[in-house]
């Protein structure tokens, strides 16, 4: 059996993305720009967005060069008219907004918890889960009439803790429980929620991470390597798809075996 070579428009297989609308917040770096990449190669019209908006336009600028079609916006995902006005302008568009990556993250000082400073906790919470809640109680009314998908990168450090970055664990740990509970409230209205967590990927915030802290990481890792940032956006581009249509509210861990058992 062949597999089907032209797009498809019921959103399974090639081009299973056609014409959909697509925001991605963090989409002018690392899982956030593979991502908007991916999207965009499989059919979808994706607002890069991001804080970064020399970034954003430059990723914009590689889709258009490859054919797809991409917005450039500021956003910043820690103000909630920002993050308002950039959703209404995604719903605005051809088709409405139908698929949603909230990648936007930080990692936050390194220390240990009686020595991380309430400031710096804060400002970590404050991306990390106040902005995917920002993105989330705008995305998911701009979705509800029409259907729609949400996929939240969190983290391993969900799962395991991750020494050093207690305010990120904890954001993580939120952003799956934001998740679940919208997966919840939104099914009988079409909008699927999901969250991925994955663990070590080669991107510019891990290679910020303190020597050592990387090598540490990927000695656990049975697969012995971090994870491209491409197949991360492959997993969520399937989330996204409806080839992934009975999956709501589930979290995706993508780490090369790192929490095997
Ligand atoms: N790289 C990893 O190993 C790894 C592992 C697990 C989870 N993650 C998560 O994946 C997501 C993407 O991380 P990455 O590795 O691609 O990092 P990255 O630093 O390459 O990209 C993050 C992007 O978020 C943007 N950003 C930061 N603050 C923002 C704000 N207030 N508003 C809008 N945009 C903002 C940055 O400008 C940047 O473009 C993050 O949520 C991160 O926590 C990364």
């Amino acid at each position: 059996m062949s597999l089907p070579t032209q797009p498809s428009d019921n959103g399974t297989g090639p081009g299973r993305l056609s014409g959909r609308v697509a925001l991605v917040t963090g989409g002018a770096s690392g899982i956030g720009a593979a991502c908007a990449g991916r999207l965009a190669e499989e059919g979808a019209v994706v607002v890069v967005a991001d804080l970064d908006e020399i970034g954003a336009n430059r990723v914009a600028e590689e889709i258009a060069t490859a054919g797809g079609d991409a917005l450039p916006r500021r956003i910043d995902v820690t103000d909630p008219d920002s993050v308002a006005r950039v959703v209404s302008e995604a719903a605005g568009l051809d088709g409405g907004l139908r698929i949603a990556v909230n990648s936007a993250g930080i990692n936050g000082p390194l220390a240990p918890l009686d020595r991380l400073a309430p400031d710096d906790f804060d400002a970590v919470m404050r991306v990390n889960l106040h902005g995917v809640f920002h993105a989330m109680r705008c995305e998911l009314p701009a979705m509800a009439d029409s259907g729609g998908v949400i996929v939240n990168i969190a983290s391993i450090a969900a799962h395991s803790g991750f020494t050093g970055h207690a305010a990120y664990a904890a954001a993580k740990q939120g952003v799956l429980a934001l998740t679940r509970t919208a997966a919840r409230e939104y099914a009988g209205q079409g909008v699927r929620v999901l969250s991925v967590s994955p663990g070590l990927v080669d991107t510019p915030m891990a290679a910020a991470l303190p020597p050592g802290a990387a090598d540490g990481l990927l000695a656990s890792v049975p697969l012995r390597r971090p994870a491209r940032a491409a197949e991360v956006a492959a997993l969520v581009a399937f989330l996204a798809s409806d080839d992934a249509a009975y999956l709501t509210g589930s979290d995706h861990v993508i780490d090369g075996g790192y929490l095997a058992k």
